[in-house]
């Protein structure tokens, strides 16, 4: 069963009546094999799962895509549904409220900030994007009440950042990334690859591909890092990349000395569109 919800009124007493655990996924809709990723971890994990579709102005900067990012509800609902074959004694509840009223009050002005996770990084070049996203997914989990929550690891940072907040606001929900999501030829799902031009779908690979050489250097061994990083300054002589950074995990930070295990998180531009993609390795 897939029931749309539109507003919050009327999910507030549907989310009441349900006793049993719920899994939670939440997205901005243009729904793709990614988030039927997660929406199939959490079906398998629940037999009730609430899915929102919201774009949420509050994570995007003033000349960011919020106005042409991609709406395609129906399109969305179709997949869901076909999805929802697989699991007949599912209940699927998708929350999509389009007007950000229904998620926000009219006075709203609380903002959560994760500031040392948030602050760097994917954050530094968009000012207050996670404080955005903090701030929506509290209150999101606020309305569905969550055992379990999934995000794709895609955006490892936001993952970090929602974790560090759950941790510090003692929230009983269970954070679950899930493993990127590739096309064949190792391009990570985003909905905002479909703004990539043939040629620039070609070029894309550069990102996925560097991850890997990058990672095959450090082979998992601190003794490599040197070499790693010379690789990786040597790969920013492209213009096209807004960076590429080796980092702790879970920190986020530069110095490795004593880490255990670090991520490799690059964003690389063609055109207005930036792609993002990450890799985590062990390191002894
Ligand atoms: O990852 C996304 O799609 C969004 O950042 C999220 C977590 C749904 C918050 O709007």
């Amino acid at each position: 069963m897939v029931k749309l919800i539109t507003s919050t009124s009327e999910l507030g007493p549907i989310r009441q009546h349900i006793t049993a655990a719920v899994g939670f996924v939440p997205t901005m809709g243009n729904l793709h094999a990614g988030h039927m990723s997660l929406l199939t971890q959490a079906l398998r994990d629940f037999p009730t799962v609430f899915f929102s579709i919201f774009v949420n102005p509050k994570q995007f900067g003033p000349s960011e895509d919020f106005a042409r990012y991609p709406r395609t509800l129906e399109q969305d609902l179709s997949l869901i549904r076909s999805m929802a074959e697989q699991f007949p004694n599912a209940s699927i509840f998708v929350y999509a409220p389009t007007d950000p009223g229904e998620v926000f009050s009219a006075t709203d002005s609380l903002t959560i900030s994760v500031p040392q996770l948030a602050h760097q990084l994917e954050g530094e070049l968009r000012p207050g994007h996670f404080d955005g996203v903090a701030t929506v997914v509290y209150r999101l989990f606020e309305l569905i009440k969550p055992q379990r929550a999934y995000f794709g690891l895609k955006d490892y940072q936001q993952y970090l950042v929602i974790s560090q907040m759950v941790k510090d606001l003692f929230l009983p929900v269970e954070i679950i990334g899930m493993p990127i999501v590739r096309d064949e030829q190792g391009l990570a799902l985003s909905s905002r690859n479909q703004y990539l031009s043939p040629q620039q779908k070609v070029e894309a690979l550069t990102l996925s591909k560097t991850l890997q050489m990058v990672s095959q250097i450090l082979g998992g061994k601190k003794a490599n890092l040197t070499l790693a990083q010379l690789k990786i300054q040597e790969v920013l002589q492209d213009k096209r990349w807004n960076y590429l950074e080796l980092r702790d995990a879970q920190t986020l930070s530069a110095e490795l000395e004593h880490s255990t295990s670090i991520t490799l998180l690059g964003v690389y531009q063609l055109g207005t569109t930036r792609l993002l993609d990450n890799l985590q390795q062990e390191l002894a």
